[in-house]
């Protein structure tokens, strides 16, 4: 099962995300959570991302396409990958249709997730996130039973650096750009399925399944 998860900055990928790779037992491969892991250590990788991640910039292409070559390569994608926020721009999406066709694999499906850009502001100003194992909440549509506390791990709540309001605003502008040459191009190769990602979390996530069912 080889997926791609797209949507603008808060649609739901992570959260959605999560719940795909616990059902189907494919890799999540988040170019967002792999810059971050980065800055955290302090990496060359992560110095270069982190300038134009605070400002809610897009990390160049050829930084962006070498580390998702690397990582497709890894054993665990053998069975199939969901990439969640790549490719984001066509430079990226051709990019990826070379690489895997080197590895004589191909897209089955790119999810695309469809929310108005008026509610993700208040999505992502309202998300928190667990320190220890990386699951989304937020404040008012999906809060932890304890505040502050994960309800999977019981490690401690955080909120992203770039989930302030001016960055907020910046990424949604900046990918909304990026967006529809992105959806032309796979709708062009037949990938393309449309979610409706303003119904329930759960809702969500039984249209992706019953799209997926046909997949092995
Ligand atoms: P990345 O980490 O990918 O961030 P993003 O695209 O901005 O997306 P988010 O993670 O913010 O949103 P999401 O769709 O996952 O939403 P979530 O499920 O958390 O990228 C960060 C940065 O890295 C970029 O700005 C860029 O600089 C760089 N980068 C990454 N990839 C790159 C690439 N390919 N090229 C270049 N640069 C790249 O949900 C949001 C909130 O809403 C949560 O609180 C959640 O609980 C809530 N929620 C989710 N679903 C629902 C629902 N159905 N109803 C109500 N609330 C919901
Ligand atoms: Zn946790």
């Amino acid at each position: 099962m080889n997926l791609v998860l797209m949507g603008l900055p808060g649609a739901g990928k992570g959260t959605q995300a999560e719940k795909i790779v616990d059902k189907y037992g494919i890799p999540h491969i988040s170019t967002g959570d792999m810059f971050r892991a980065a800055i955290k250590e302090g990496t060359p990788l992560g110095l270069q991302a982190k300038a134009y991640i605070d400002r809610g910039d897009l990390v160049p292409d050829e930084v962006t396409i070498g580390i998702v070559r690397e990582r497709l390569s890894k054993d665990d994608c053998q069975k199939g990958f969901l990439l969640d926020g790549f490719p984001r721009t066509v430079a990226q999406a051709e990019a990826l249709e070379n690489m895997l066709a080197e590895l004589g694999r191909s897209i089955d499906y790119v999810i695309n997730i469809q929310v108005d850009k008026e509610i993700l502001m208040e999505r992502l100003t309202g998300r928190r996130i667990c320190k220890d194992c990386g699951a989304t909440y937020h404040l008012v549509f999906n809060p932890p039973a304890r505040p502050g506390v994960c309800d999977k791990c019981g490690g401690e709540l955080y909120q992203r650096a770039d989930d302030n309001e001016e960055t907020v605003g910046n990424r949604l502008e900046v990918n909304m750009k990026q967006t529809q040459p992105l959806l032309d191009f796979y709708s062009a190769k037949g990938y393309l399925r449309n979610v409706d990602g303003q119904q329930p979390i759960e809702v969500v996530f039984a249209d992706i399944c019953e799209l997926l069912g046909g997949l092995q």
